[in-house]
């Protein structure tokens, strides 16, 4: 009980010089320019966030909820005609968009006297917001009483009541003009191998958010699962949704757990999940995974594969699965199923992009099919490749017809690229570039730079993958247009994201490991100018980016420490 008053008082005595000292400041993403001025702007319970309209609002309101979450000060609001007034405010100024105007381009101007974000778009405004945000100390005295006080509660332990919190928070004075490199900057989730409630799932969306990226890839299909409320085809939810165990360990794995395991998101729950990302500025792209990939569904609908009378159940193991059939067959029939399954989803999300998986096909079910084998002859289609080109056409055709795009995995390119078809190119960068040099937009994730569910060390200790290693610093010079490839090819790779699967991560805790701090580092490749590239900056920014993680109270891998010799501030 001592120990706890005193560290009460410690750290509240701690908070004033945290916040005073703070100088300098750490933005992740790096900013295009930033020039840095004398002094610094006070943030206190005085302050108020000055708005004109409804747009700046998601702004607003992120801003207001981080300062109360994490600094425990309530800040006033106040929408006015004009934001003209002086003193102790936060303005949020949503301008008339030049037309050169970079998508998402801001300033963020602190003065002593005041701060200004300033957009010509109000995703823009959110960025400024970011930007302002991570100008904050990213140490919080309020949360670590918080944190102590909820810790000792939990033990039983007697925690003197915190006295009225009145911190300061002094914010560096800058001027900031920045916009993002590329338009698609993005992390993906699978949510099938493991799934995360709808709470959790927004947790990710805001991690997005606070590294400035746009779009979230939800993987929502595979041999594990169906995630996706169904309602013209419930058996997908009733069967396609439940596996009756989990592996244990690494794959092949060293038994199995019985547990039943599954869940799908109701067509209300992923609306608001929707929504709650649109309020970010994030588009979430849904992903259906076809033809191959597709256990759950046969599962659900045995007459859909090629070896129909075989009883089939979604996997309880991973892999690419030559030994269990897991691909669609060609028929009429599946075509409608697909048109149905693909309309459903664009009835509930309104990307422009819809992912239609496309890869890891294995053709052995194909080859081995008479029946598919007479479709590919009297659909004049060659071969296994020609058919799952087919297979992409026709369901590219109903994304098109709702005005949509698609897109598939890198495979793609194997079966001769389908018109209008984007590439997500995963097992190197080069694909993506093939892909852009056929005149065909390229969303880059090369697996040994982007892919989060692997080693941060050699020999690691913690369930992974192992096959490869990527500690942060690899991930911070993964380079999506390399100099060889010409500014008329570059134009057609829209930018990139990370890929988090979750065959080991079946929890908040490890999959934050797997995430942080690789996600911080791909942040930057995606918004930042090239030439802004600099390890041992951002390294230093990377310290307070912990204070940040632990600020948010989320669990991250400490390979970057014990490769870099650096300490913890
Ligand atoms: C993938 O990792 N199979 C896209």
């Amino acid at each position: 009980m001592k120990h706890l008053i005193s560290l009460l008082f410690t750290l509240v005595i701690a908070s004033a010089s945290i916040y005073s000292v703070n100088m300098s400041y750490s933005i992740i993403p790096e900013p295009v320019k930033i020039r840095s001025m004398e002094g610094n702007f006070s943030l206190t319970t005085e302050t108020t966030l000055l708005y004109k309209g409804l747009e700046e609002m998601n702004s607003v309101n992120f801003f207001r909820k981080y300062v109360l979450d994490f600094y425990g000060i309530e800040l006033k609001i106040q929408k006015v005609k004009a934001l003209t007034k002086k003193g102790n405010y936060i303005k949020f100024v949503l301008k008339k968009r030049a037309s050169k105007e970079v998508e998402g381009a801001y300033t963020a101007g602190v003065a002593k006297n005041g701060v200004t974000l300033s957009a010509g778009t109000p995703e823009g405004l959110f960025y400024a917001t970011q930007t302002l945000i991570q100008l904050l100390p990213p140490k919080s005295a309020f949360t670590e009483v918080k944190r102590a006080k909820a810790q000792a509660e939990k033990n039983g332990e007697l925690f003197m009541t915190s006295p009225p919190f009145t911190a300061v928070l002094p914010v560096p004075c800058v001027a900031i003009t920045d916009y993002p490199r590329f338009e698609y900057r993005g992390m993906h989730l699978d949510v099938v191998r493991h799934i995360y409630s709808v709470d959790y799932v927004k947790n990710y969306i805001d991690f997005l958010a606070l590294h400035k990226m746009n779009y979230f890839h939800w993987h929502l299909t595979d041999d594990q699962g169906w995630r996706i409320e169904s309602k013209k085809y419930p058996l997908l939810n009733s069967i396609g949704s439940w596996r009756d165990g989990t592996i244990i360990g690494i794959f092949p794995g060293t038994g199995v757990d019985s547990t039943r395991y599954g869940g799908f998101y109701t067509v209300e729950q992923i609306k608001d999940i929707i929504d709650y990302a649109a309020k970010r500025y994030i588009t979430v792209v849904p992903e259906i995974d076809v033809p191959g990939h597709s256990m759950a569904i046969i599962a659900s609908y045995p007459q859909f594969s090629t070896t129909p009378n075989i009883p089939k159940k979604p996997a309880i193991t991973w892999g690419i699965f030559n030994r269990q059939n897991n691909v669609l067959a060609p028929s009429e029939e599946v075509f409608r199923f697909l048109e149905d399954v693909f309309n459903e989803l664009m009835d509930i999300f309104p990307s422009k992009y819809i992912h239609i998986g496309a890869d890891e096909c294995s053709k052995r079910w194909w080859n081995r099919s008479p029946a598919v084998q007479d479709y590919i002859a009297k659909n004049n289609l060659v071969d296994g490749n020609g058919l799952q080109k087919y297979f992409a056409q026709r369901i590219a055709a109903v994304i098109k017809a709702r005005g949509r795009e698609f897109v598939g995995w890198d495979e793609m390119l194997e079966d001769g690229l389908v018109e209008g078809a984007v590439v997500m190119s995963w097992r190197d960068g080069k694909h993506g570039i093939e892909a852009a040099k056929q005149g065909h937009k390229a969303i880059m994730t090369p697996i040994e730079y982007s892919y989060f569910n692997v080693s941060q060390k050699k020999d690691e200790d913690t369930l992974c993958h192992k096959q490869w290693v990527l500690p942060v610093k690899k991930v911070y010079y993964c380079e999506p247009v390399p100099d060889s490839v010409s500014a008329d090819i570059a134009k057609y790779i829209i930018g990139g994201q990370g890929c988090m699967w979750t065959e080991y991560f079946p929890n908040r805790y490890r999959l934050e490991w797997g995430i942080f701090p690789r996600m911080t580092a791909l942040s930057e490749i995606y918004w930042s100018p090239k030439s802004k590239k600099n390890w041992n900056a951002f390294s230093v920014k990377l310290l307070d980016q912990f204070d940040r993680y632990d600020l948010w109270n989320v669990n991250y891998s400490n390979e970057f420490f014990e490769s870099s010799g650096l300490k913890r501030k």
